[in-house]
């Protein structure tokens, strides 16, 4: 059983320099950038040692522009509506702490938070003294949105929270369909599109949330060290703000005063590597260039495929449940330690991901296997690479 590769695909192959160095399955944790990537991240690296770092930034002020609007397309939002910021948990705790919670109030949590989202949600809840729930499931998976329309009814949260897709699973939530619970009971909706961002179409009107917070490194294929933040009209003109402030989001207007803008850049830092986030611009533009709901296609294809050779080995079980599952694909083996068979795979040149069940306590699939090793296929993974997986995890037991 192979899968076919066309031109178009191999293409965009040869534009991954290391593609070559090994079988890379770890798109889920930081993909392998394209050369126009790299190109645009050295660019600037180079242009600040020969000119300087705030000279650099002023004479790319329009590529630096460009980079909001590049962004904000592959979400379906205007740049006006974009933040930039260091990673996906940063652009979390920014929309988390700009919610005036009051003691008592609740936030409701749709499915399985990311481990550092439930940690900044069990800290503000304590010192603030709020109370977090967790929506009843479906069986099949994802939240259950008669339970959860019923819920909020009936506890009012300031604030309910989703994960497009998990870490640790491939299962995608209905985020449009909560959306619009959220919407008719005029909640405010903070999206986790982490790991969604640059595998599919993503449409944040249609989605219906206030945030969408999201990181440059994984399937949309940018740099290391940024990430987005969407802010929707509402929360802006609710007149929300960060705690914390720096000269960029507030002018200090006197010793006891500030004032904090009027745009989204409220949300911002002062500082950033220009670098990086004008290689993130490159990778939003790249993605765009070859369409979104291409990339979904084939990562659908990849995915099938991948689950279906997996799932004919003596020895592996893929573990998550659910409908839909994406291209996040958990597999356990039967008998061995998954940190050493994961670092046997690396040796052997195949690139995943080891999860124990710590990184991911409230993953009901990993808690009853206790590890996962994740296999995270991308557009420009080879038939060759998959056959080099799937004999990898034969060999290695
Ligand atoms: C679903 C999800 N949310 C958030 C994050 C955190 O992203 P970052 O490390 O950029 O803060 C991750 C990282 O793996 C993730 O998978």
């Amino acid at each position: 059983m192979t899968l076919e590769m066309s031109d178009d695909w191999l293409r965009l192959r040869a534009q991954t320099p290391g593609a070559e160095k090994a079988a890379y399955f770890n798109n889920a944790g930081a993909a392998l950038m394209p050369k126009p990537v790299i190109e645009a991240v050295k660019a600037h690296l180079d242009l600040e040692a020969e000119i300087g770092g705030y000279e650099a930034a002023r004479d790319q002020a329009a590529a630096i522009d460009e980079v909001y609007c590049s962004v904000g397309a592959v979400i379906g939002a205007p740049p006006e509506n974009i933040a930039l910021t260091a990673n996906a948990t940063d652009a979390y705790a920014r929309a988390l702490s700009s919610i005036p919670f009051e003691k008592g109030d609740v936030i409701l949590a749709a499915w399985s938070e990311y481990a550092s989202n439930q940690i900044q949600l069990i800290s503000l809840a304590r010192r603030l003294g709020l109370e977090i729930l967790r929506a009843p499931q479906r069986a099949a998976g994802g939240a259950d949105l008669d339970a959860l329309d019923a819920l909020i009814k009936l506890r009012k949260p300031r604030l309910v929270v989703a994960v497009h897709m998990n870490t640790s699973s491939g299962f995608i939530e209905d985020v449009a369909g909560i959306g619009a619970l959220c919407r008719r009971h005029d909640t405010l909706y903070l999206v986790d599109g982490c790991q969604s961002l640059g595998q599919m179409p993503i449409d944040v009107e249609a989605i219906g949330c206030d945030f969408f917070s999201a990181t440059s490194r994984k399937f949309i294929r940018g740099p290391r060290g940024a990430g987005v933040l969407y802010v929707s009209d509402h929360a802006l003109e609710m007149g929300l703000e960060p705690l914390f402030l720096d000269l960029r989001g507030a002018v200090l207007l006197n010793e006891t005063e500030y004032q904090p803008v009027e745009s989204v850049r409220r949300f911002e830092d002062w500082e950033f590597s220009y670098a990086v986030l004008l290689g993130f611009g490159a990778a939003a533009r790249y993605a765009l260039d070859i369409g979104l709901d291409r990339i979904e296609r084939r990562l659908g294809e990849l995915n099938r495929h991948i689950r279906g050779r997996i799932a004919d080995l003596d020895g592996w079980r893929v573990i998550d449940q659910g409908e839909p599952l994406g291209p996040i694909i958990p597999v356990h083996a039967t008998s061995g330690d998954g940190e050493h068979l994961h670092n046997v795979l690396l040796k052997a040149g195949v690139n995943t991901n080891y999860t124990p069940h710590a990184w991911a306590p409230m993953d009901d699939d990993l808690r009853e296997a206790g590890w996962a090793i994740r296999v995270s296929p991308h557009y420009y993974n080879s038939p060759a690479d998959i056959d080099r997986l799937v004999f990898a995890l034969e060999e290695v037991l």
